[in-house]
């Protein structure tokens, strides 16, 4: 059977996608910085597999796009996300550069090299409902590049219609990137192990649209 590739699987919405996977029988492979955890999902469930990688880093990216390139993964996830907090003058030019590497410009290679290679995996991005078509004060470079990451693809599955390229973009989740004392939690924040059975069963279906929008709260 063909393995899943998913990046950014150690913790939040990517390892509830990695349980899921593992739980309906399918091989997993994830990809992440923090060893502790990946090692715990790994001895919860054998059929996940690991590797250690920085995507905000070249060495990190070119160990992923080598094994991307090294095997035919029927799905790929790319999960991984995150910005800086705060006005966007005062939070220093290496954490906005932090995030559009590991929102936008990393996976947006990623895309180039799938593209190239005539890939024909399933490969779906994760945006926000929160950040990707509407401001998102304190979070602007976080928002700059998920409206970016909706425009690459958009853009892509117009190109080329045949490569089944989604988007799945949740509301505000349940987990470390929205700090504990976040405003909006009083709001309701959906759960991320609800939003990665959602993830799976979306992505075991046939979608012409490609694009998935949850509210920015459970109603
Ligand atoms: N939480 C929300 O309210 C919310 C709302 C809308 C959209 N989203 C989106 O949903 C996705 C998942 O978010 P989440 O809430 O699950 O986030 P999270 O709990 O912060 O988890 C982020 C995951 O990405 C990995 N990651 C982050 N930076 C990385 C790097 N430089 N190299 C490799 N892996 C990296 C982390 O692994 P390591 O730390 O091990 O590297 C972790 O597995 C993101 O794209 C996020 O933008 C979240």
């Amino acid at each position: 059977m063909d393995r899943i590739l998913i990046l950014g699987a150690s913790r939040g919405l990517g390892a509830e996608l990695v349980k899921q996977i593992c739980a309906a029988g399918y091989p997993a492979v994830g990809f992440g910085r923090k060893q502790p955890q990946l090692a715990r999902l790994r001895e919860e469930w054998p059929l996940f597999e690991y590797q250690l990688a920085d995507f905000a880093a070249t060495a990190g990216q070119n160990l992923v796009l080598s094994s991307v390139l090294a095997e035919n993964f029927s799905k790929i996830f790319y999960v991984a996300g995150g910005g800086p907090f705060g006005l966007y003058s005062q939070r220093e030019w290496k954490d906005h550069q932090w995030a559009w590497e590991v929102t936008f410009q990393f996976p947006a290679r990623l895309l180039h090299v799938l593209a190239n290679a005539k890939s024909e995996s399933q490969v779906t991005m994760v945006g926000s409902a929160v950040a990707e078509s509407s401001p998102d004060p304190l979070a602007a470079s976080y928002s700059a590049a998920k409206h970016a990451l909706l425009g690459l693809v958009h853009s892509l599955r117009a190109e080329r219609p045949e490569w089944d390229l989604r988007l799945f973009s949740p509301g505000y989740m349940d987990t470390e990137l929205l700090p504990k004392n976040a405003a909006v939690r009083q709001l309701g924040v959906f759960s991320p192990s609800d939003m990665a059975r959602d993830l799976w069963l979306w992505s075991l279906r046939a979608d012409d649209i490609g694009h998935k929008v949850y509210p920015r709260h459970p109603s």
